[in-house]
């Protein structure tokens, strides 16, 4: 499977946890469609972890549970199939998957086809439980195999969640997609976090693997299985930006079934999410402000037209300006080149004097640009 662009969807895992049965996933997968979520590329609906019974069956494949899933998971998959959506499961590396159900650990293979049969075209595949003994990337190359080797094409996404150095072996397994960081919560001091620890993984991202920094909190407000003290419509805006900037995929997670207006707006803008699927999937570069502190982040990304995007991120509870000199884009004074900015929340077009970009931001604000470059006023 090669993937050209970050993946886009929704995952039952945030909102829903251990309580997922076949009428929420098909009440979801309606939602999809009627909020225009498909339309606007989110196209995975992925069933995260607790679908299965606690043992396999006599011939030692995965069982959905009847209770949650009476129908079993290839009527579900028909039915998200049915919407023009495409059909994500779970599992795991280890023994065991994370909430304690059987993991693929030495099924790599009946489990690999037993998905394909069930029509299922994404895997996201968790490490918990796993073998000390035996090096993780073999454990995510199996799988890989295993999955190239189904006779579906089904989408990889590996979890590791950024540890045994996942970032030097992820692109040997197969994967499209890996999660480079620990779980997210759904509050401010957990995005910043995640925000924060991809400094140092830009590098590994790009085209056909994408950096996971986890699904999306966004339009949670505290409620459901990682909904702790919630945050405000002006956060979930940066939380998106930042994701979206980055190049993550795009995986929603709350219920889009009751969604509020302003979380469909977010999770909904077509600047935005271009910006995210720009074909060359070029790496964020971080910039220096002038006297900007630890938590005002400027980044920049060559876009495939020869446009930038630039990125202002307040992460801080106070008020910050961003004074970004273009110089460290390339664009000093002697170039002749200055930079027209389309901030693509607000529509508001702004140039760039003097070679000095200005912006002040309100708490936990954010400001995405696509910047042209034009000839200097
Ligand atoms: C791990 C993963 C989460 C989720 C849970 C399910 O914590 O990182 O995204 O899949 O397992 O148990």
């Amino acid at each position: 499977m090669v993937k050209l662009t970050p993946p886009m969807g929704w995952n039952s895992w945030n909102t829903f946890g251990p309580n997922i049965n076949e009428q929420v996933i098909l009440e979801i997968a309606d939602a999809m469609v009627e909020k225009g979520l498909l339309a606007k590329g989110y196209e995975y609906l992925v069933v995260d972890d607790c679908w299965s019974l606690k043992e396999r069956d006599a011939n030692r494949r995965l069982v959905p549970d009847p209770e949650k899933f009476p129908h079993g998971m290839k009527a579900v998959a028909d039915y998200v199939h049915s919407k023009g959506l495409k059909f994500g499961m779970y599992s795991c590396a280890g023994n065991l998957t994370c909430a304690g159900y059987p993991g693929s650990f030495e099924h790599e293979f009946i489990d690999a086809k037993t998905f394909a049969e069930w029509g299922v075209d994404f895997l996201k595949y968790d490490y918990c439980y796993h073998s000390p003994i035996i090096p993780g990337e073999n454990l995510y190359r199996r799988m890989g195999l295993a999955l190239d080797n189904s006779g579906r094409d089904i989408l990889f996404s590996a979890c590791s969640w950024g540890v045994d150095e996942t970032h030097e072996w992820v692109k040997s397994t197969g994967a499209s997609m890996w999660r480079s960081t620990g779980d997210i919560f759904d509050t401010w001091q957990s995005i910043k976090d995640l925000a924060k620890q991809q400094e140092k993984l830009h590098p590994y991202n790009g085209v056909g693997c994408f950096n996971d920094m986890d699904m999306l909190v966004v339009g949670m407000y505290g409620k459901g299985n990682v909904g702790l003290q919630g945050c405000n419509d002006i956060q979930y805006k940066n939380h998106f930006s930042m994701w979206a900037f980055f190049g993550s995929p795009l995986m929603i997670g709350c219920d889009i079934r009751n969604m509020s207006q302003a979380a469909l707006d977010i999770l909904t803008n077509e600047e935005v999410i271009r910006i995210n699927q720009d074909p060359v999937c070029r790496q964020p570069v971080k910039l220096q402000g002038i006297w900007s502190g630890d938590d005002l982040l400027i980044y920049a990304r060559h876009l495939a037209n020869g446009d930038l995007a630039i990125g202002v991120f307040n992460l801080g509870d106070g008020n910050a300006t961003c004074r970004l000199n273009l110089d460290q884009l390339g664009l000093p004074v002697s170039t002749g080149k200055t930079l027209e900015l389309h901030e693509v929340w607000t529509g508001e077009v702004s140039y760039v004097k003097n070679a000095t970009m200005f912006k002040d931001l309100a708490p936990y604000d954010c400001a995405l640009y696509r910047a042209k470059v034009i000839d200097l006023l």
